[in-house]
C-alpha cells in the first residue's frame, strides 16, 4: 500500500508547481461536482468537545472510497500547535483493499482553497481583482494562491487580530502579488474589495462586518464558520445575498446558514456547475459561498495525488495490509515476521 507522507506531497507539488497543481485540482473538483449524483454521500461524523471538533468525512463512487480524519481546535495555535490537521485514505471499492494513506493537513488547505476558487469562478464577478482575506492563519496563503489561478488579482488586503500572522502572510506572498496591504481594521480591509474570504478561527457566533458595509457585486467566501455555534457573518447579510452551499444537509448543521433555515439557500454549487440553477446573474448581487468543507473535495484531491504519485513514482510502499499466499492462513503471519522494506 502506498504512503504519501509530507515529503512525498512536497515532491509532487514541487515536481509540477503549485499553480499547475491548482489548475489540475480545480478541473478534478469540477469533474467530480459534475458527477455529484453518482457519489454516496452523508454529512460528516463530528464529535464536539469544549475546545474543538474531531470529524470523519467519508464518501465514495462506484470505484473508489475515501475518508478523512480531521480536527478543528481554534485555541491550538496559542500553544504553538496547528488549528487543523488531517490524514486521509483511498480504497478500491471492488475489493475493499486500501490503496493509499496520505497526509492531509497540506492537502486540506490546498483543496479548501481550490474549492474557494471553483465557487468564485461561478459566483464572483469575472473582473474581480481586489481580494480581501480576514484571518491570515494557516489556510490564508493557499486561498490567495488558488484565487490567483482564476482571477487577475492585483491587490490583496489582509486583516488579522494577530499582527504576526499578517507579517507572515506578507513575507510568504510578497513575491507572488503586486500589492499586499496589511490593514488596521476589518472595515479598511473589506472596503472596495471584489472578493472577501473570511478565514478566522473562533468557536463563537462572530459578526466580522455589518451587512451595510458590503458593497453591491461583492462575492464572499465564508469558510471559517464550519461547526455548530461557529459562524462569521451577520444573518441580515445572508438574507440579502445569494447564498450557495456544498451539501445542504451538512451545511444546515455547520454553515453560516445554521442561523436561518433552508428557505434562504439558493442552491448547491454542483447544481450551478451543471447549469441546473443560475450562478451570478448580474454585477450588483452579493453572493456568498457558505463553504464548510465536504467529503467529495477530499475524494477529488486524494484521487489526484494517487494518480500523480503513480506517474511520478513518488511515495513509500508500506506493509499495512497482509500480503499472503493463502488468505485463510492469516495466523501464519504470527510466526513468519515480515522483513521491513527499505525506505
Ligand atoms: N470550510 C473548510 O473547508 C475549512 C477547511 C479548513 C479550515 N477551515 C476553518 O478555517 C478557519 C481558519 O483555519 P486556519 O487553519 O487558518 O486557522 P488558524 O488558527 O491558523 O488561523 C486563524 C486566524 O484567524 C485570526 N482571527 C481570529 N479571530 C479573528 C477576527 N475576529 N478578526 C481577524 N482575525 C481573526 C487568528 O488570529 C488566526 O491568525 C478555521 O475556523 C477552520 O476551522 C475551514
Amino acid at each position: 500500500m502506498l504512503l504519501l507522507d509530507i515529503p512525498s506531497i512536497q515532491s509532487i507539488i514541487l515536481s509540477i508547481g503549485l499553480e499547475p497543481f491548482y489548475s489540475r485540482l480545480i478541473q478534478q473538483l469540477e469533474d467530480d461536482f459534475k458527477h455529484w449524483q453518482n457519489f454516496y454521500k452523508s454529512p460528516r461524523h463530528a464529535i464536539h468537545y469544549k475546545h474543538g471538533v474531531i470529524e470523519l468525512m467519508p464518501c465514495s463512487d462506484d470505484e473508489l472510497y475515501s475518508f478523512k480524519y480531521v480536527n478543528g481546535h481554534p485555541e491550538n495555535t496559542k500553544q504553538g500547535n496547528l488549528c487543523v490537521m488531517a490524514i486521509g485514505m483511498l480504497a478500491d471499492v471492488k475489493t475493499g483493499y486500501p490503496l493509499m494513506i496520505s497526509e492531509m493537513t497540506l492537502l486540506t488547505a490546498i483543496r479548501t482553497a481550490a474549492v474557494a476558487a471553483l465557487g468564485a469562478k461561478y459566483l464572483a464577478r469575472t473582473d474581480s481583482n481586489v481580494l480581501c482575506i480576514i484571518g491570515s492563519g494557516a489556510q490564508s496563503e493557499f486561498q490567495a494562491m488558488a484565487m490567483k489561478s482564476i482571477f487577475p488579482i492585483d491587490e490583496i488586503r489582509i486583516y488579522d487580530i494577530d499582527a504576526k500572522a499578517m507579517d507572515k502572510f506578507y513575507n510568504n506572498l510578497t513575491p507572488e502579488f503586486n500589492r499586499i496591504k496589511k490593514c488596521e481594521s476589518i472595515a479598511e480591509a473589506i472596503l472596495n474589495s471584489d472578493i472577501i474570504i473570511t478565514a478566522t478561527a473562533c468557536k463563537k457566533k462572530a459578526c466580522l462586518f455589518k451587512a451595510s458595509e458590503i458593497t453591491d457585486g461583492t462575492h464572499i467566501h465564508a469558510m471559517g464558520g464550519d461547526c455548530p455555534g461557529k459562524t462569521e457573518l451577520d444573518a441580515s447579510l445572508l438574507k440579502k445575498s445569494k447564498l450557495v452551499v456544498e451539501f445542504t444537509e451538512q451545511s444546515l448543521i455547520e454553515g453560516e446558514i445554521q442561523q436561518l433555515d433552508i428557505s434562504h439557500i439558493h442552491g448547491e454549487l454542483w447544481q450551478i456547475i451543471n447549469k441546473l440553477i443560475p450562478g451570478r446573474e448580474n454585477n450588483n448581487e452579493i453572493t456568498i459561498f457558505d463553504s464548510v468543507g465536504f467529503a467529495i473535495e477530499d475524494f477529488s484531491i486524494l484521487k489526484l495525488v494517487y494518480t500523480l504519485a503513480q506517474e511520478l513514482k513518488l511515495g513509500v510502499d508500506i506493509d499495512l495490509i497482509p500480503d499472503i499466499d493463502d488468505p485463510k492462513n492469516l495466523y501464519g503471519l504470527i510466526n513468519n515476521p515480515l522483513k521491513r522494506k527499505p525506505r
